[in-house]
C-alpha cells in the first residue's frame, strides 16, 4: 500500500520524478490523441483514458489533459477546476472533498481536503441566547468552513501529478473568461439562486445579468472567477491561502461577521490518508477514510453481506432490499456513535471494519422481520443532497475517484466579492451542540462537535473497485448520507449481480440510515407490490424522486476498454474518453 505521506516534490512532474525508472505508458509521449465525447448522458467507450463528470466541458478538460500525456491525477485536477466554473452548485474552489487514487501497480492513497473549522469555533457556537439556531448553523457566515479544494488539488499535483500546474488550471480560466452555454436545467437553477440570495450582491452579480436571470442557451461568463483562477494558475495555493484571494475571503468574513481569518487560511493543509479497504468475495473496495464515514460504513455493510448468498437473490426483491436495509441500519448506527475527524477523535476503524464486528452485527439480523432502530437517543440531522462526484482512469490504469462539495447546493450562497466564487456551508456537517439530541433531528453526541481546526464528518465515498487484483471500476456519488448507500448498491450491482455498467448505474436505489427508521426508495423502483412486501416485513417505506448521481468508469474485462457512464438521472452530465 502506498499509504505513507510523501515529501513534497516540485510543482511539476512530481509523480514522474518520484517514480523514475518505472515504466509508465503515457499516451502524450505518442502525441495528442482524439477525444471521444458522448452526447449528454451517453455511455462512452475508449481505450486511452476516460473522465466522467457532471458536466461535459469539465470531462473534456480532463480528457484533453490525458490526451496530451497527463496522468489521471492531472486530469482529475483539471476536471475539478473546470467543474468549479460549469457546475457552480457543487463544483468548487470554496469547498472541500476527497480524492482516492489507485496506481497502476495496485498501491493506493487518498487526499483529504475536507474543510476545517476556524480557530474561533467551539462546540456551542450554534446556540443564540441558549437556543439552537439552524440559520446560524447552516446559512450564515459562521457556517463557512476553511476551504480545502485548492490545497488538495495542489498537494495531489505535487505528489502525483505529471504536468505543469498552470496547464491544469488553464481550461477553467478559459471557461470562466469566455463562458459556456447554459442548459435549461442550469439556467433555472441559477434563476432560483439569485432570488434566494438577494442579500448577497456579489452572488446576484455572478449568476445573472444585473439581476435578470439568464435564459437557456445564453453564455455564462464569470470574469471575477476567471481572475481568481488565473491567480491560482500563476501562484498556486499560495494565492488562495496567503495572497489576494485570501484577503478577499477574509474581507467578506469581516463584512458578514464570519469567523475565518487570514491566519485560519494560512494554517490550512490538505492531508494524505490511508484509504479504507475491504475485501468482498473476489473483489477489493478502496474507499475514503475518516473524516469521511463512507469507507468505514461501506466496509461494515459488505462484511455483513458477505455472510449471505446475495447473488442468488433476485435483484431489488423484498428479500434483498430487506437484507440491505438491515445492513444499512447497523452501519449507520456505528456511524452516529464513532465517526469523526481522526485527528481529534480516536475512531476505531479497524474494529468497525473487522470480520468479527460484522459477524456480531449479522447475528442480530432477522430475515423475516425489520429490527428496531432504538435507542432513540441518537438522531442524525438532515444533510444536503448536493455535492458532486467524478471518475478518471488514464491509459496506464491509474484510477482517481473524486467527490467534493460546497455542502448545500450553492453552499452558503455567499460569493466572495471581487473573487467570483461561492463559499461552502460545510460547518453544518458538525453536530448541533453538546447534548442537543432531540426528536427534531438534532444530534449532540461528542465526537463530531465543532472544535477549533476540526474537520466535520462527511459521507462522501469516492471509491475504486478491484476484481481479482485488477482495476474494475471507479465509483462515487453526491447525496449526503445517501452517498454511502448509492455506492454500496452500485458495488453490489457490479459484483454479486454481474451487471454491465449502464445497467448498474441506472438500477433503482434505496436508502436506510438507521434513524429516521425508514426505507426511502427511488420512485422508479417503487412499485406498489414491492412497497407492500417491505411493509409486511415491518418497514416504514417512503418513495422519493431520485438518489445520487454516480458518474462511473468500468474496465471491460473482455476488451480492456474503458466504459464511461454518466448517471442518466442527470441528462446534462457527460463522459469524455481518449481513443
Ligand atoms: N456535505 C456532504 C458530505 O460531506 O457528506
Amino acid at each position: 500500500m502506498r499509504n505513507s505521506a510523501r515529501s513534497l516534490a516540485p510543482l511539476t512532474g512530481g509523480y514522474l520524478s518520484l517514480l523514475a525508472g518505472v515504466t509508465l505508458c503515457f499516451p502524450g509521449s505518442l502525441g495528442a490523441q482524439a477525444i471521444v465525447a458522448g452526447e449528454r448522458g451517453e455511455t462512452v467507450r475508449a481505450g486511452g483514458g476516460m473522465v466522467v463528470s457532471e458536466h461535459p466541458e469539465a470531462s473534456r478538460a480532463g480528457a484533453e489533459v490525458l490526451a496530451e500525456g497527463g496522468n489521471a491525477v492531472d486530469a482529475a485536477i483539471s476536471t475539478g477546476f473546470a467543474l468549479a466554473v460549469t457546475h457552480p452548485s457543487a463544483g468548487n474552489i470554496g469547498g472541500g472533498g476527497f480524492m482516492v487514487i489507485r496506481f497502476p501497480d495496485g498501491t493506493t492513497t487518498a487526499l483529504d481536503f475536507r474543510e476545517k473549522a476556524p480557530v474561533a469555533a467551539h462546540p456551542e457556537m450554534w446556540l443564540e441566547e441558549g437556543e439552537y439556531s439552524a440559520t446560524r448553523h447552516h446559512f450564515s457566515h459562521w457556517a463557512v468552513g476553511v476551504p480545502g479544494t485548492v490545497a488538495g488539488f495542489e498537494r495531489a499535483a505535487r505528489l502525483y501529478g505529471s504536468r505543469e500546474w498552470s496547464r491544469l488550471v488553464e481550461p477553467a480560466v478559459t471557461l470562466a473568461q469566455e463562458g459556456f452555454q447554459l442548459t435549461e436545467g442550469l439556467a433555472a437553477s441559477l434563476a432560483s439562486v439569485i432570488r434566494r440570495y438577494e442579500e448577497y450582491p456579489a452572488t446576484v452579480a455572478a449568476f445573472s445579468r444585473s439581476g435578470t436571470p439568464y435564459e437557456a442557451g445564453e453564455t455564462l461568463r464569470q470574469p471575477d472567477l476567471a481572475r481568481t483562477l488565473a491567480r491560482i494558475r500563476d501562484r498556486g495555493a499560495e494565492d488562495f491561502y496567503r495572497g489576494e484571494t485570501a484577503r478577499l475571503i477574509a474581507a467578506e468574513m469581516e463584512r458578514g461577521g464570519g469567523l475565518i481569518t487570514l491566519a485560519d487560511l494560512a494554517r490550512y493543509q490538505a492531508r494524505e490518508r490511508s484509504p479504507v479497504t475491504v475485501d468482498y468475495r473476489n473483489h477489493r473496495v478502496i474507499s475514503m477514510a475518516p473524516p469521511s464515514s463512507g469507507g468505514v460504513a461501506i466496509a461494515t455493510m459488505l462484511n455483513i453481506l458477505e455472510g449471505f448468498d446475495v447473488g442468488s437473490m433476485e435483484h431489488n426483491s423484498p428479500e434483498y432490499l430487506h437484507l440491505l436495509a438491515e445492513a444499512m441500519r447497523r452501519a449507520f448506527r456505528d456511524r452516529a456513535e464513532y465517526l469523526a475527524d481522526p485527528d481529534f477523535v480516536d475512531v476505531p476503524v479497524h474494529a468497525l471494519t473487522s470480520a468479527g464486528h460484522a459477524a456480531a452485527l449479522r447475528s442480530t439480523i432477522n430475515l423475516e422481520r425489520a429490527s428496531d432502530s432504538s435507542p432513540l437517543d441518537v438522531v442524525e440531522p438532515a444533510e444536503s443532497l448536493e455535492t458532486t462526484h467524478y471518475s478518471v482512469v488514464d491509459a496506464s490504469g491509474m484510477a482517481v475517484s473524486v467527490t467534493y462539495t460546497l455542502e448545500a447546493g450553492y453552499g452558503s450562497g455567499i460569493v466572495v466579492p471581487g473573487a467570483g466564487f461561492l463559499l461552502n456551508n460545510e460547518m453544518g456537517d458538525f453536530n448541533a451542540g453538546p447534548g442537543l439530541t432531540d426528536d427534531r433531528g438534532l444530534i449532540g453526541t461528542d465526537p463530531n462537535l465543532a472544535r477549533p481546526e476540526q474537520r466535520m464528518l462527511s459521507s462522501m465515498s469516492p471509491s475504486i473497485v478491484e476484481r481479482d487484483g485488477r482495476l474494475l471500476a471507479v465509483v462515487g456519488s453526491p447525496g449526503g448520507r445517501t452517498i454511502i448507500n448509492t455506492v454500496l448498491q452500485l458495488i453490489l450491482n457490479l459484483t454479486d449481480f454481474g451487471m454491465d455498467l449502464p445497467t448498474a448505474v441506472a438500477a433503482p436505489r434505496i436508502h436506510h440510515q438507521w434513524l429516521p427508521d425508514r426505507i426511502v426508495m427511488e420512485e422508479e423502483g417503487a412499485d406498489s407490490e414491492l412497497v407492500a412486501a417491505l411493509e409486511a416485513l415491518g418497514h416504514d417505506v417512503r418513495v422519493r424522486g431520485r438518489q445520487g448521481l454516480a458518474h462511473s468508469i468500468l474496465v471491460d474485462s473482455a476488451t480492456g476498454e474503458l466504459v464511461g457512464q454518466p448517471d442518466v438521472r442527470n441528462p446534462d452530465s457527460g463522459a469524455a474518453g481518449v481513443r
